[in-house]
């Protein structure tokens, strides 16, 4: 038996947390495998849809190269490619999807989609970031917690900038399972909505939601950031950047941690040492040189968001071999 087969991984909170640590844990056992360069094909056969209404580098990347290291095939469906959400409904997408591919990835808009997707298609599919929610992210980013600090449980994490999206609802859920105490630092109408701090309550009373950035980074472990415009919501640009700038992650940022091992995350993409023509726009009309994270800071020995990226790859084999893999997973393992 497997724990995991034939399970979807939709959002954060349809695991335990030792399930959530376990599939960490999978993820470093698989990593060494890589690195060792011992054969893993735990899903010889399999055919898997990657479906993505949105871009990605990493996460689709991800997917592709641990599909082809675990042995399985897969196939792009980009928003254009496809018939769906054009000229066939998501009903009938799922239910031919299923009826071809062993698994489905999905990145995209409204949780629903994905929720629907998996629903309907009777594979277990992964999501590969929605509006909601980001948890293929938080695998990898609280197994690079594990390999810089040794442990998870009683770090202290502080996320500046736009609180009220994906990865910061999903950092707020994942990190409270895990007994990480995270911090949202961002101002009164970018931080989370009611619904996802209920949620985060199930599990943990140690998160603090503030805007005072002092109080917010004071004693942090890991200062973690995101892009203040996420997917889809480039025309915010300007009202982020006035809400946002004082919740820079910079080097005063980092020195109000009073914490001199304190070390900097950011899930990427960056919106920084950019020549591109939106780019450029953006900076241009709004008079600014540096957004979410300075230069300074994103080059400095303590970030490790290149670490963090690559541990994507490790972390959604371990989902995709989890719930598909010939493997034997009898228990979830509990964190010490
Ligand atoms: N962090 C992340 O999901 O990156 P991509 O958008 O490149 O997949
Ligand atoms: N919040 C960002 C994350 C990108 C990986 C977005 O949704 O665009």
């Amino acid at each position: 038996t497997n724990i995991f087969q034939g399970r979807s991984f939709l959002k954060e909170a349809d695991f335990t947390a030792d399930e959530f640590y376990t599939l960490i844990k999978l993820a470093e056992h698989l990593k060494d495998l890589k690195a060792r360069n011992i054969e893993h094909h735990y899903m010889t056969g399999k055919n898997i849809a990657l479906l993505f209404e949105k871009t990605s580098t990493r996460t689709r990347s991800s997917f592709t190269v641990g599909a082809n290291d675990l042995g399985a095939h897969v196939e792009f469906l980009g928003a254009h490619d496809i018939q769906f959400g054009k000229k066939e409904s998501l009903i009938d997408t799922a239910k031919v999807l299923g009826s071809m591919y062993d698994g489905i990835e999905y990145r995209g808009f409204d949780q629903s989609i994905v929720e629907s997707l998996a629903q309907y298609s009777h594979v277990p599919v992964w999501n590969g970031l929605t509006t909601s929610w980001h948890p293929t992210q938080m695998l990898a980013d609280f197994m690079t917690i594990d390999e810089l600090f040794g442990h998870i449980r009683g770090v202290k994490l502080a996320y500046l900038g736009d609180a009220r999206n994906n990865v910061a609802n999903s950092l707020l859920i994942a990190g409270s399972m895990l007994g990480v105490e995270i911090h949202l630092v961002a101002p009164k109408s970018l931080q989370p909505e009611e619904s996802i701090v209920k949620i985060a309550r199930q599990y943990s009373n140690s998160f603090m939601i503030t805007d005072d950035l002092d109080q917010g980074v004071e004693g942090a472990d890991v200062l973690y950031t995101d892009i203040w415009a996420s997917m889809g919501e480039e025309d915010l640009w300007g009202k982020r950047i006035k809400l946002l700038q004082p919740y820079q992650l910079n080097a005063q940022a980092v020195a109000k941690t009073h914490n001199p091992n304190t070390i900097v995350l950011h899930d990427l993409p960056a919106f920084h040492d950019l020549k591109t023509s939106m780019a450029q726009d953006v900076f241009e009309k709004f008079g600014i040189k540096e957004m979410e994270i300075t230069d300074e800071v994103f080059n400095a020995p303590y970030a490790h968001q290149f670490q963090q990226a690559a541990n994507r790859m490790h972390t959604i084999k371990a989902v995709m071999a989890a719930s598909l893999g010939n493997l034997f997973i009898p228990q979830a393992m509990s964190q010490p």
